[in-house]
């Protein structure tokens, strides 16, 4: 075999291994490599971590299998009996004491507070090392029927809520001269489109636009953008729709296609701890979706077109696909 035809035949073998573990792996496959020979979520024990909606879900599944590693943790969102209940499940699984875990009952949307909300878990603390900024709403609705209001709202918690915190955040870490960390949840809607969730879609591709502009502004700030694909939460109660007032209402049940919010949380604490920029997560076929999204955007356009948009639907609610 000639030296092209040997580089040849490794490429191709590349590319065949790449798209196998694309159909197996539930994650990146840098993520998956991390999770098997990175940094362990142990190299975090001791830090002080602050997860933004710690009260149900992706935030408070990350609570516990950060305080099972010896994380202190700043809980916060709106409901103070549910963060109280995830503090009790944290103290359970792990030798934190009380004083490690502060509750803190906090509205994302009051930006205005959001600096004395800073300075009493600096107080508590003495410092915080890692900001997880993961509280938000998702959406269902039609595109063509959303009332601007509803866009506007949604970026006001998902995207400003996050920037406004952030921002304090950064000047602090710039203060104190530390690397710092900020993580956000984003999604894999975050990186591609979906149908059903236009204002939603478009507040997660935002977030990847401020961030990745974070990092350039400051290379040695990590930056951690986490994208879930669906997982098991009580995310489509609380959804927007295309009008302000009320709720989606829906339950997102276990099922095969979707992610368990332990697993997910697992795998965001292994990005966290391996201090990744992009990662994502989800069952099969998000992690193929996403790639070939990402790599060969033509070849999706192509899949859509046969499969028709129910397809990706289905994938991300499989019980009310048609709502
Ligand atoms: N589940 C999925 O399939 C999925 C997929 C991709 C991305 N995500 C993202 O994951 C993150 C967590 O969602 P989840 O699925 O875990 O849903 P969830 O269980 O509904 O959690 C949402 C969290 O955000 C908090 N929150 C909402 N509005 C808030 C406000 N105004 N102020 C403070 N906290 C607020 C909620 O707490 P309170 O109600 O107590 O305030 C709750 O703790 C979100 O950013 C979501 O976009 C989820």
């Amino acid at each position: 075999m000639g030296f092209f035809e040997l580089l040849g035949f490794i490429v191709f073998i590349y590319f065949i291994v790449n798209i196998v573990l694309w159909l197996c792996l539930d994650s990146d496959i840098e993520l998956f490599i991390k999770e098997k020979f990175g940094q362990p979520i142990d190299s975090l024990r001791g830090k002080v971590v602050w997860i933004t909606g710690a009260s149900s879900g992706i935030g408070k599944s990350l609570a516990i299998v950060l305080a099972r590693h010896g994380v202190k943790l700043c809980l916060s969102a709106r409901r103070e009996d549910e963060l109280e209940i995830t503090k009790q499940q944290c103290l359970a699984e792990s030798s934190l004491k009380p004083s490690d875990i502060l509750v803190l009952k906090m509205d994302m949307l009051q930006n205005d507070k959001h600096e004395d909300y800073f300075n009493r878990v600096v107080q508590h603390f003495g410092r915080i090392d890692v900001l997880v900024n993961n509280a938000g709403r998702s959406q269902r609705a039609l595109w063509q029927n959303i009332d601007l209001q509803v866009d506007r709202a949604l970026f006001e918690l998902d995207v400003f809520s996050v920037v406004n915190l952030t921002r304090i955040y950064v000047k602090y870490v710039e203060k104190n001269s530390f690397e710092g960390h900020v993580v956000v949840t984003s999604s894999g809607a975050g990186l591609i489109g979906v149908p059903n969730s236009g204002s939603y879609v478009g507040a997660k591709h935002a977030l990847h636009g401020y961030f990745d502009s974070l990092k350039l502004e400051m290379p040695k700030l990590n930056v951690t953008l986490f994208c879930p694909g669906p997982t098991t939460t009580d995310f489509l109660k609380t959804s927007f729709t295309h009008k302000l007032e009320g709720e989606y209402g829906g339950t997102a049940e276990s099922s095969s296609k979707r992610m368990t919010s332990e697993r997910c949380a697992f795998l965001m604490a292994t990005s966290i701890a391996n201090k990744l920029h992009t990662s994502f997560a989800g069952p099969f076929p998000i992690p193929f979706l996403l790639y070939v999204s990402l790599y060969c955007p033509n070849v999706r356009l192509v899949l859509l077109k046969l499969l028709g948009t129910g397809a990706l639907t289905k994938i991300r609610d499989p019980e009310k696909s048609g709502k």
